[in-house]
């Protein structure tokens, strides 16, 4: 049976880079892996109040058993004000509760950052390493995955150029090697 994989893209912009790196990323896997973009820009804003009183809605009951279902996790996100968007942090929040239902438990996962600027997203990147901590995802620590500059490695049509392909490639096969050593 395949192994499904989530990438968890950090940005909801029409043209976002780090979608275009993530949509690369994925074709780079070997077929024993189905990957999947499971989407966060429709989640309401996490409200502790509405799970405790049997509120929770629709689209975070859904995403949470979409997350649950998957065996890793790749987050591409850009880097906004020296950290995660906000959009990507409601996801992580919504998918790690209710308390003791944190559907992130023990997946390994692995980050890139995207970014136009000269430092790629690093505090971001960083930011992110602390909260999937904290949820227990095992995230993959080398090698590490910046982009800056990342409007340069894209070509006229959209496509990823080769040189950043072949750099996604050693990625992507590092984190299929992490994901086999922590597979159970
Ligand atoms: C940004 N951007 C940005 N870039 C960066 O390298 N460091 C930063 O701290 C920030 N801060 C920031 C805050 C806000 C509110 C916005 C909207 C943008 C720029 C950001 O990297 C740029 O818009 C990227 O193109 C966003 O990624 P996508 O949408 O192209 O994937």
């Amino acid at each position: 049976m395949s192994k499904k994989i989530g990438m968890i893209v950090g940005s909801t912009r029409k043209g976002s880079f780090n979608r275009t790196i993530a949509e690369s990323v994925a074709s780079l896997f070997p077929d024993k892996f189905e990957v999947v973009f499971p989407e966060i820009g429709h989640l309401e804003m996490y409200e502790q109040d509405l799970d405790d009183e049997g509120q929770t809605p629709e689209s975070w009951k859904k995403f949470r058993e979409e997350i649950k279902n998957l065996d890793g996790v790749i987050f591409v996100t850009p880097e906004y004000n020296r950290s995660v968007p906000p959009v990507l942090k409601n996801a992580i929040d919504i998918a790690s509760r209710p308390y003791g239902e944190n559907v992130w438990d023990d997946k390994p996962g692995a980050i890139i950052s995207a970014s136009p600027g000269a430092i790629s997203g690093f505090g971001a990147n960083h930011h992110l390493r602390q909260i999937l901590t904290f949820v227990n995802v095992h995230t993959m620590a080398q090698p590490e995955a910046y982009l800056g500059s990342v409007m340069n490695f894209i070509n006229e049509d959209g496509s990823v150029k080769e040189d950043t392909v072949k750099f996604l490639q050693v990625i992507t096969d590092a984190y299929v090697a992490w994901f086999e050593r922590l597979e159970k």
